[in-house]
């Protein structure tokens, strides 16, 4: 699979969103406008000496000129967002890969619901502006410590007026999931932040009975299991029937692009999707936070996802 087109953009507009967000507006040096997007899409930035990281795009996927990422300060993170707040201001030049979307809105206009903590809220921001302009039936839940953590808030307080609720842990509001989503049962439910909260949605959808592919998550963190004791397995190329074996300690990706057949990658850590590939059969051991239960069935993330015994690959 090809990479996807890099583009070198401008930093138009740097600003801080939140004490700790810096929010960069992106646009072509020369052209009016950007590949098209659709709300909860993201962008790969490639960094100079750091690698690449995604980040969503929160701004109204109408606007076509220009892409819009907020970047949270962490301090205990990998280094990219220390890099993007230490070098960047406006005229700065950025490489950034065209959008992606792994947690797309749902067309219709039945009723939606937003849940997002921090900056998981970047990517319904988007989704927002869409159900604005679509004039849906939403609402917005907005969870964050204090106002002054809290990033685009202001922004969204103009664009969703009495549909964004939000709930600010100094101020004793807590955003309680059962309460909240009891009477959501025909919703299209769509969650992003912390794991605490998304793990806590998820639970309420379970033990409510509500179907569970009317939930639909983003996660930013890879999965962490202490206890996961990779086992070599063997994958088998269903166009060609030839098998390669997976050590326990290589992953499917590595193996198959030592192989000949290179898969888009990005993060190698199960959270942006872009290895993604699908399977016909086999007994897959599922590691990334990218796919729902449903696209579990038959696609996979090779970077991180293995199986017992063998898997057969559509590729
Ligand atoms: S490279 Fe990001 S999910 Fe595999």
């Amino acid at each position: 699979m090809a990479d996807r087109m890099i583009m070198k953009l401008k930093v138009a507009e740097a600003r801080y969103a939140a004490s700790n967000v810096l929010l960069l507006r992106l646009v072509h040096p020369r052209r009016p406008r950007l590949p098209a997007w659709d709300a909860g899409a993201h962008v790969d930035v490639h960094l100079p000496q750091i690698g690449v990281r995604q980040y969503s795009l929160c701004g109204d996927p109408a606007e076509t000129g220009s892409y819009l990422i907020a970047v949270k300060l962490d301090p205990e993170g990998r280094g990219g967002s220390h890099w993007l707040h230490s070098n960047l201001a406006e005229g700065s030049e950025l490489h950034v890969a065209a959008p992606r979307n792994h947690f797309p809105l749902a067309e219709g206009d039945g009723r939606v619901v937003l849940i997002g903590g921090g900056i998981g809220i970047t990517p319904l921001a988007a989704m927002a502006h869409t159900l604005v302009a679509r004039k849906g039936d939403f609402v917005f839940h907005y969870c964050a410590p204090d106002e002054a953590t809290a990033p685009l808030l202001a922004e969204l307080r103009e664009l969703c007026g009495e549909r964004l609720r939000v709930w600010l842990s100094s101020q004793g509001t807590r955003f309680d999931s059962t309460a909240s989503l009891a009477d959501e049962t025909a919703a299209e439910i769509y969650a992003c932040g912390p794991e605490r909260l998304t793990a806590a949605v998820v639970a309420t959808i379970l033990a409510a009975g509500h179907a569970e592919e009317r939930l639909h998550t983003e996660r930013f963190t890879a999965l962490t299991e202490a206890d996961f004791q990779p086992q070599a397995f063997e994958a088998v190329l269903a166009s060609s029937s030839r098998q390669l074996a997976v050590p326990a300690d290589r992953t499917l990706l590595d193996v198959l692009e030592e192989s000949g057949i290179v898969l888009e990658s990005s993060c190698k850590i199960g959270v942006c999707g872009a290895c993604e590939c699908g399977y016909l059969a086999g007994d897959v051991i599922h590691r990334d936070v990218v796919l729902s239960p449903g696209q579990r069935k038959r696609r996979l993330m090779p970077c991180v996802s293995r199986a017992r015994g063998h898997v057969t690959l559509d590729l």
